[in-house]
């Protein structure tokens, strides 16, 4: 099981937040490769999934409890108003390879929902498919940078300036925004996806 290189390289950023026993919320989880991770270098946190793929929880099963996994919200992060209910706050809210499968007005939506969940202090650890990606322009034309590069694989492409955008319009202030390569499944073979990897805070 390999972690996402976003997880590798926001160890350094949620080490600094110097929360060892916070609560880090890992959205669109899938079967939990980065949370492992998280456990092996923070492990007196809270760690949290979002994940609604059945086959996905399946597979990430016995990962969720080898790593003792505080919840698993088996939910669409748009759907049940789970974070309303519960109340929960996070110190860290990570999530890769999850914004980009959303139309704009979505990804404002993801922004909104996940800023009202971050603690005051906390960090939004995100990462998103670059314009620079190989990708970007194959495909169905879906919307504003956004392609059906496979069937059924929609992917929205975002630069830096689309991605101050949407923190801003949701109350977030960008500390980190930079450019890395990652090496991805997609479609059952490795490539390379040119990634954006952001970290931002409340601005309250
Ligand atoms: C590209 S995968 C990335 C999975 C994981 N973050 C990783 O890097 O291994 C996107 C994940 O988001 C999940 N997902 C899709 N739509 C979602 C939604 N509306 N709410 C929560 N998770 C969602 C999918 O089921 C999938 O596991």
């Amino acid at each position: 099981m390999t972690p996402s290189l976003a997880a590798h390289l926001s160890l350094t950023d949620i080490n600094s937040l110097s929360v060892p026993n916070g609560a880090l919320l890992d959205v669109g989880c899938g079967y939990g490769r980065d949370l492992a991770l998280f456990r092996t270098f923070f492990p007196d946190m809270a760690l949290h999934g979002v994940e609604p793929s059945q086959p996905a929880i399946a597979l990430g099963s016995p990962v969720f409890q080898e790593i003792k996994l505080r919840n698993l919200y088996e939910n669409d992060v748009f759907r049940n108003c789970w974070h309303v209910r519960r109340r929960e706050r996070f110190d860290i809210i990570f999530a890769n390879y999850f914004v980009h499968l959303f139309s704009d007005e979505e990804s404002a939506e993801v922004f909104r929902i996940l800023r009202a969940i971050l603690k005051p202090h906390g960090a939004l650890i995100l990462s998103f498919v670059s314009t620079r990606d190989p990708h970007f322009g194959l495909g169905k034309h879906l919307g504003r940078g956004a392609y059906e590069v496979r069937q059924g694989m929609p992917w929205r492409f975002v630069n830096e300036q689309d991605v101050r955008s949407l923190a801003a319009a949701s109350g977030l202030s960008i500390q980190i925004l930079r450019p890395y390569t990652e090496t991805e499944l997609v479609a059952d073979a490795c490539d390379r996806v040119e990634s954006l990897y952001v970290v931002a805070n409340r601005d309250d």
